[in-house]
């Protein structure tokens, strides 16, 4: 008995035994249990069995000295068993955290949709004009859409077949329609600038939205855009329109393009006219054909009347052009769905 080491000896060797030791797979966590704290063969267990040894007045210090060991064998075996269990619950989720992020596929560089090209290179050409840009609702009153624009009660453009009527036309209701075109935007301007003391000269475009109720084929379609063009002041002629388009054709198509004017008719101009570019197509028999831009005339009298602007003293032009037929041009695209059918193969190529 006196050549084993003392009990606080062998309780210092166990310490260090347990602090060195390495429970890093559920083997080792299972051999330090066995070693230490097993009930029947644990070492600590073993220990207690020798507190008699000890000589009374020592006994309760080692007693907790004791308790102490066990309770640092029994944290180090739960913290061991923790981290264990966590490795395995990560593994049984097969979440592999060296993995690189998910990431969409790489990203194509967007592009502007060709009817906004089209429509930017209008804008940006008349702005060198000297127009500004002016904007109305897409939602409209009679007043604007028709009666202002000196359209009689019974034209066949407020017939419910034409129109997208949100109201019924007056005198039932208010007529509130989806803008048939871009002109109620002419009356908007022209009543705000007299509202405002200003008055004219004006000289606005107006880019947008308008509806119209047709049957979806490949030349139309029930929505399609439209740019306004309005100038009022004094001693403006049929000639500064001319003078002006043609200037405009030349910078939109480059060179010199083949275009004519047809006479015809508007309720809110006069004189009318439409206006033809030769569109080159070598499939079409003579190489090609005319396609209508825009229409165009004077603006009636009876439209400066109505928003207030003395048609003795001022006179003006207006014109609607159709944006889709501009761009049919500029990229030889002939079927008016493909601009909304968001395909990719169609877009990407813009
Ligand atoms: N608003 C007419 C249309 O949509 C076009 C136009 C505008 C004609 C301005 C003359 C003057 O057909």
């Amino acid at each position: 008995m006196s050549d084993s080491p003392s009990l606080p000896a062998q309780i210092d060797a166990l310490r260090a035994e347990i602090d060195a030791a390495t429970l890093t797979t559920p083997e080792e966590a299972e051999a330090f249990r066995v070693r230490f704290l097993g009930r029947k063969a644990g070492a600590i267990t073993a220990l207690f069995g020798q507190i008699g040894t000890v000589p009374p007045e020592a006994r309760r210090e080692t007693g907790q000295a004791l308790n102490a060991l066990r309770q640092s064998a029994e944290a180090r075996l739960q913290d061991a068993e923790r981290a264990l269990a966590q490795t395995a619950s990560a593994e049984a989720t097969d979440l592999d955290l060296t993995l690189p992020g998910r990431v969409p596929a790489p990203t194509e560089p967007g592009s502007l949709h060709p009817l906004t090209q089209t429509l930017e290179a209008i804008q940006d050409i008349f702005a060198q004009f000297g127009f500004t840009v002016a904007r109305g609702p897409e939602i409209e009153d009679d007043w604007h859409n028709f009666t202002a624009l000196n359209f009689p009660a019974n034209h066949p453009a407020r017939d419910m077949q034409d129109t997208f009527f949100l109201e019924e036309p007056p005198p039932a209701g208010r007529g509130v329609v989806l803008r048939t075109h871009t002109s109620p935007v002419q009356v908007r301007v022209m009543e705000e600038a007299v509202k405002s003391g200003g008055g004219p000269p004006i000289r606005v475009i107006a880019p947008g939205r308008v509806f119209r109720n047709e049957a979806v084929s490949f030349k139309s379609y029930f929505m399609f855009h439209q740019v306004e063009g309005l100038v009022i002041d004094e001693g403006v002629s049929f000639a500064d329109l001319k003078a002006v388009l043609f200037a405009f054709a030349r910078a939109f198509f480059g060179g010199e393009p083949k275009m004519r004017f047809r006479p015809s008719f508007f309720p809110f101009t006069e004189p009318s006219a439409e206006v033809d570019v030769w569109w080159e197509d070598a499939n079409l028999p003579g190489g090609g054909r005319w396609l209508e831009i825009l229409g165009c005339g004077m603006v009636d009298p009876n439209v400066l009347s109505a928003v207030g602007i003395d048609p003795e003293r001022y006179t003006g032009y207006a014109f609607g052009m159709g944006v889709e037929r501009m761009a049919q041009i500029r990229y030889d695209v002939d079927d008016i769905r493909l601009y909304y059918e968001n395909d990719l193969r169609f877009l990407s190529q813009f």
